[in-house]
């Protein structure tokens, strides 16, 4: 079976941690991001991937070469311009890399749910399309589904597994949410359908395809497990933690460990400091005397805390210095980022790639620092 993965979108809400590297190889707790969806795949015996990158492949080829070459094939499809979310299959297909039948994956996805199932049941009903469907408290930032045999209302369990879709409403307005159901951004396409999107301009398979499918063979399977679109820092974060705690089945989730703690040989945690699971301290990792680091915290290659400096729910990428006395809470820190002593970074800030943050400033709940900026 063959998987193509969108991975093209520009990240926009993911700034500025996007303006130095695409959201794909991005680091989330010990590899880049994409790694994870590549490992997801292969756990459902996917051995062909298409990776749907926009206009730059070259980061994320380097970022799977790491990889070590093991897991499925993996191609690359460059844009000529953004094609949105159809008009890359349609691509895929006219340069002549894709088959019969096609699962395709938002690239901004941190699962556990069984592609096998949704496979199995979009053979089992014949269908065109089989949209893979997971409750959220929150519908207005999705796709919502609506189906026969769905719940009642939200939070209702769903009446039966029937799975004829009635309607597709992308980004519904609150009037509209009468159901929980998503789109989980994981669906199975016939050929025809890719053969319908029209060829050499943007298609929004959300606006466009789906809801034109209602009636045609467009089914909903609803599968339960672990579900996050890492969209914006506050999930990535949050994506993070439930790496470190398990609550995902990841490579990463088993590396670290029950405890959630994992403290990589090379990393050199002074007796006199606190380190405080769910962590993961990487390799060459420096935490001075009176440091606190966790609970929740992942620290990157070769970074170092300083004495008496306090981490706590937060990641701080690699390379990066952060000096004695300073705290960095609920924060995300790009590689390389420099933070004076003394100094504090409050809840939500996200810090870009080689910004620096001079001794005693505080940076403001929620504030965005650019790539080598420097605040003083
Ligand atoms: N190659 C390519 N080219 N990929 C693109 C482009 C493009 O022009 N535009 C967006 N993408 C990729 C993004 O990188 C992302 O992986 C995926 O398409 C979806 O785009 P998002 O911008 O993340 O969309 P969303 O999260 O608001 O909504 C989508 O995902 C939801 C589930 O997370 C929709 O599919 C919703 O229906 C769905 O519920
Ligand atoms: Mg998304």
């Amino acid at each position: 079976m063959q998987a193509l993965v969108l991975v093209g979108g520009e990240g926009t809400r993911m700034r500025p941690l996007t303006l130095t590297r695409p959201k794909p190889a991005l680091q989330l707790v010990d590899r880049p991001f994409i790694r994870y969806i590549v490992e997801w795949l292969a756990r459902h015996r996917i051995t062909d991937v298409v990776m749907a990158c926009g206009f730059g492949a070259d980061p994320l080829r380097e970022v799977l070469r790491e990889g070590g070459g093991r897991g499925p094939r993996i191609r690359y499809v460059e844009e000529p311009e953004p094609l949105d979310t159809a008009g890359p299959l349609r691509l895929a297909a006219d340069e002549g890399l894709l088959g019969d039948r096609l699962l395709v994956l938002n690239g901004d996805l941190l699962s556990d749910l069984d592609l096998s199932a949704l496979i199995r049941a979009h053979d089992e009903r014949g269908a065109a399309a089989t949209l893979a469907l997971h409750p959220s408290e929150d519908p207005s930032s999705y796709g919502l589904v609506r189906r026969t045999g769905g719940p009642a209302g939200p939070g209702t369990s769903p009446a039966s597994a029937e799975g004829e879709v009635l309607q597709f409403v992308e980004k519904p307005d609150p009037g509209q949410i009468d159901t929980d159901e998503i789109s989980a951004g994981a669906y199975v396409l016939e050929r025809s359908v890719i053969e319908s999107i029209p060829p050499h301009k943007p298609v929004s398979i959300e606006h466009e395809i789906f809801p034109r499918l209602v009636g045609q063979g467009l089914y909903g399977h609803r599968l339960d497990g672990y579900w996050m679109d890492v969209g914006t820092p506050e999930r990535y974060l949050q994506a993070s933690w439930d790496i470190l705690e398990g609550r995902v089945q990841t490579a990463a989730s088993t590396r670290v460990g029950g405890a959630g703690l994992l403290v990589e040989d090379g990393a050199v945690v002074d007796p006199a400091a606190s380190v405080n699971p769910p962590a993961l301290l990487e390799t060459e990792v420096a935490v001075g005397a009176g440091a606190a680091v966790g609970a929740r915290a992942v620290i990157g290659h070769r970074s170092e805390i300083g004495e008496r400096a306090n981490v706590s729910s937060s990641v701080v990428l690699s390379d990066c210095r952060i000096g004695p006395q300073a705290s960095v809470h609920e924060a995300i820190l790009a590689p390389g980022v420099e933070v004076g002593e003394g100094a504090r970074i409050e809840a939500g800030a996200v810090i870009g790639e080689g910004a620096r943050i001079e001794a005693g400033v505080a940076i403001a709940d929620g504030a965005r620092l650019g790539p080598g900026e420097v605040a003083s």
